[in-house]
């Protein structure tokens, strides 16, 4: 290593879904729904569904693999395996020491965070500090979800949203200019409610019985927990609404922290969750909408899962080149949203 900045560099991408697939003619049948409204109000037009033993370490370990192999490096080499996830299949183990397990790492630390649909971009951020810390730490960081055991299939509002799948990519410490060069995390937990899962049954909830103060938002909209599982609750047009503001928000504040332009970015890498958010930030990029990653009509949303995904599709798929500028951009529960600029 030189005497430059050593920074935090992706040298491989993977990703796995699973080959179930549910179009919006499928979910016709099963709730109070159709092609044309879901894919007018969302852009979603299937979604990919775990099978029969594929709970969320089978797809994140899959996702792993597939970027180890595109990184040339070897599973023993791994210091670092940071999940992104809110549906693990069990608290502990944490689907991070699964994976350390199934992909035979035995010399890397292993664990999950949760930051919901931004789970990604945390784990990224976690892991740029443990290599700036310690160079020679190479880390692996997957988005990995199953989704379609925590929706509620009698629920239009919220079961045509989700999807099932793992992205995953491997970081090294790098000093010739490549890796993330910026990057901001924010929380409201204030809001939290508007977009959660409910508590399961004798659980102590999360939440308490009165809204926050001041929110200034209805939430009589939302349900509690069922007393069954636990499942997702969202207010949809207010999550909707802080989710533009706030990836809108925070794109600017990360290529103002760099003196960078919109123009200046290669390919925007935004969670994927609605085709209306997405083409919003388009036009904070110059209203370029090639600049924007799309797939959220063939995956939906996969939460953590998304942007890893979609990144591995983007480099795979020839969309990013050497020395470009990658920004990616996330929302969540929680709230939590953030973004990064990475060279490539
Ligand atoms: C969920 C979302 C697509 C709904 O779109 P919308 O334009 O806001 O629609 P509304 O919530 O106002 O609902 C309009 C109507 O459609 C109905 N509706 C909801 N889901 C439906 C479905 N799947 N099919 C048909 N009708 C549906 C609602 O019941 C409502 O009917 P009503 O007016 O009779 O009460 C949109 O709010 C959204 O994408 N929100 C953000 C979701 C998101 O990104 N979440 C994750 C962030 S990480």
């Amino acid at each position: 290593m030189g005497n430059n900045l050593v920074r935090a560099a992706i040298c491989g991408t993977g990703s796995y879904l699973p080959e179930n697939r549910l179009n919006n003619s499928d979910l016709e049948e099963m709730v109070e729904t159709s092609d044309d409204w879901i894919s007018s109000r969302t852009g979603i037009r299937s979604r990919r569904i775990a099978g029969a033993g594929e709970i969320t370490s089978v797809l994140a370990t899959r996702a792993a693999r597939n970027a180890l192999d595109a990184s040339g490096i070897a599973a023993d080499e791994i210091g670092l395996i940071i999940v992104a996830t809110i549906t693990a299949s069990s608290a502990m183990p944490s689907c991070a020491c699964r994976v350390q397990r199934d992909i035979g790492a035995g010399n890397a630390v292993a664990f999950d965070i949760g930051a919901a649909c931004s789970g990604f971009v945390f784990a990224l951020d976690m892991a740029e500090k443990y290599i700036r810390a310690n160079p020679a730490i190479k880390a692996l960081v997957i988005g990995a979800e199953t989704l379609s055991n925590r929706v509620d299939w009698n629920d239009r509002n919220t079961c045509v949203l989700f999807g099932d799948g793992a992205g995953a990519c491997v970081l090294a410490g790098a000093d010739d200019g490549r890796g993330i060069l910026a990057g901001r995390l924010y929380s409201d937990g204030s809001l939290g409610e508007l977009l959660h899962l409910t508590p399961l049954a004798g659980s102590n909830p999360y939440l308490g019985d009165s809204p926050p103060a001041g929110a200034g938002v209805d939430f009589s909209l939302l349900g509690r927990g069922n007393g069954e599982g636990s499942y997702i609750k969202m207010a949809g047009r207010e999550v909707f609404k802080n989710a533009v503001r706030a990836m809108e928000e925070v794109v600017e504040k990360v290529l103002a922290d760099l003196g960078l332009s919109g123009d200046d970015i290669a390919l925007l890498i935004p969670h994927q969750a609605n085709i209306r958010i997405l083409e919003n930030l388009a036009g904070r990029l110059g209203g370029d909408p090639g600049k924007i990653y799309i797939n959220v009509d063939k995956y939906g949303n996969t939460s953590a899962a998304s942007i890893a995904i979609a990144l591995d599709e983007a480099a795979r798929g020839g969309r990013i080149k050497e020395g470009d500028l990658v920004m990616l951009c996330a929302f969540g529960g929680g709230f939590t949203w953030g973004a990064q600029v990475i060279r490539w």
